[in-house]
């Protein structure tokens, strides 16, 4: 029981300090669960951005960045982040 309990705090160290190594805090996907659910499944009216392909995920986020695509929410998501945040985030929801 201990032990599960010292991985426990080691990977949430990890997880610490993966969020510290982003260049940004909006990289974090926790940014975006609320709204696209923990895995990016997709949540209420907010769709589902898991699996998308890197490519389908980056442009439509640059998309929302340069307010070709319009929506409140997301514009505003989306200019906070870098573009290595948006392909840190692509690699993440790629994979899910
Ligand atoms: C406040 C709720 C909210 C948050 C937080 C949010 N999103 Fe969104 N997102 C939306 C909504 C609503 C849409 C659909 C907008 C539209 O109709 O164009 C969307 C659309 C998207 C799309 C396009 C999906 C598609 O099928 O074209 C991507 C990609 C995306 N969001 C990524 C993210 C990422 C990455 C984050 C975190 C950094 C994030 N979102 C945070 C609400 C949110």
């Amino acid at each position: 029981m201990k032990t599960k309990w010292i991985m426990i705090a080691v990977a949430a160290a990890a997880l610490a300090l993966a969020g510290a190594a982003g260049s940004a805090e909006a990289a974090n996907p926790a940014a975006c669960a609320g709204c696209h659910g923990a895995n990016g499944e997709g949540k209420g009216p907010n769709p589902k951005i898991a699996g998308m392909s890197a490519g389908a995920f980056t442009s439509a986020v640059n998309a929302y960045k340069s307010g070709a695509k319009k929506h409140p929410a997301m514009n505003a998501i989306a200019k906070k982040l870098s573009a290595g945040d948006i392909a840190e985030l692509a690699a993440f929801y790629a994979a899910k």
